[in-house]
């Protein structure tokens, strides 16, 4: 079966061709440098650029497998969540092809996909525990099949990737900042005393990242030389030299830290109420972040659970997980008609 999947939620536009559940080809176009200008992603701007790009990433992708879009057996979709104009890019693209060729669509969700990426190159086990830490989602999922995800927990208010963000952009790092703050953290030592665990002294398995983002605010304003002088990017984070990188990278490790440590207090709070699950899936753009990564390693060990971690590239947003979770749904005999809305928030 060959399955096309559209991804357009948010700032990359991707598409990508799975043939029975392995991937033959993909493209993607990252729209960062446009959103970096801006400190943020310009729904706007976004959907104007995916309606740019996407049909020269479809002819390319088309060109390279030597197909033509009626050899395809289903067009995946991601159909939300994310901003609805962008989506609507995908969701109209791809109701067009299904239109002019026949090809049944299949709307995907996007959280959904980002946990069920990693069975593109490994078998995936089930139940799982599912954890969604991507720029726009904090989800616990308890996934008893490709098709049978039930929310656990979710964030209150900032998601993990956002709070990422948000740090590096009150050190003046350009967005989105998460990966440098990986990357500096990755030299220092974390002050473990120095950035709360929010929201853990409770029973609950939902997440609250504003007040570490407030803490992180706080320490920032009274060491404003940690700000750096000028709008960096991926260039200057590299030139950065001297103390003022090892102070940085002390303030990145403790906030990493932090994050990890609430990851995995949670993680640990769900797999105790669940009940005996395979795997732990970890998955979303944060999911690329090294101590989140060494930390959910040593959860998973200790639950005596497989660790599911997609590969760095597969973590964030891509057209591979769209179309395998295309191609899960459409051998479960899932398919959409011509009505297929884009849903911008909640379960889709
Ligand atoms: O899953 P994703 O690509 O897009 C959404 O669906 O949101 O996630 C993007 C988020 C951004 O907030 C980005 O800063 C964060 O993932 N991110 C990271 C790392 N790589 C990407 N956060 C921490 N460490 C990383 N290495
Ligand atoms: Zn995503």
């Amino acid at each position: 079966m060959r399955i096309l999947g559209i991804e357009t939620s948010c700032d990359e536009t991707a598409v990508a061709l799975v043939t029975d559940g392995r991937l033959v080809a993909e493209r993607l176009a990252t729209q960062i440098d446009v959103h970096a200008l801006f400190g943020g992603v310009v729904p706007e701007i976004a959907s104007r650029e995916h309606l740019r790009v996407l049909p020269r990433l479809f002819d390319e992708l088309m060109a390279e497998t030597g197909l033509r879009a009626g050899d395809l057996d289903a067009i995946a979709v991601a159909r939300g969540p994310g901003l609805l104009g962008s989506l609507l890019v995908g969701v109209s693209f791809a109701k067009g092809l299904s239109l002019s060729t026949g090809v049944p669509l299949v709307g995907v969700n996007h959280l959904w996909a980002h946990l069920l990426a990693p069975g593109l190159v490994e078998e995936l086990l089930f139940p799982a525990l599912g954890l969604l830490v991507s720029g726009g989602h904090t989800h616990t999922y308890l996934v008893r099949s490709p098709v049978e995800f039930e929310l656990l927990g979710r964030t209150l208010d900032d998601a993990a990737g956002e709070a990422f963000d948000k740090v590096a952009k009150l050190l003046n790092i350009a967005y989105p900042g998460g990966r440098f703050i990986d990357m500096l953290g990755a030299e220092g030592e974390p002050d473990t005393t120095l950035f709360p665990r929010p929201y853990v002294d409770n029973q609950s398995l939902d997440f609250s990242f504003s007040g570490l983002k407030t803490a992180v605010a706080k320490h920032i304003a009274a060491h404003p030389d940690l700000v750096l002088d000028e709008l960096a990017g991926a260039k200057e984070v590299a030139g950065l030299s001297g103390p003022r990188r090892e102070r940085l990278a002390r303030v990145c490790a403790s906030f990493n830290w932090s994050v990890a440590q609430t990851l995995k207090i949670k993680v640990e709070r769900a797999l105790a109420r669940v009940g005996a699950v395979r795997s732990l899936i970890v998955a979303g753009g944060v999911a690329a972040n090294s101590m989140v990564r060494e930390t959910m390693a040593g959860v998973a060990s200790a639950a005596g659970v497989r660790l599911t971690l997609p590969s760095p590239g597969l973590c964030t947003d891509n057209g591979a997980m769209i179309a395998y979770a295309g191609w899960l749904l459409t051998r479960e005999g899932y398919s959409h008609s011509l009505d297929l809305e884009a849903v911008p928030r909640g379960h889709v």
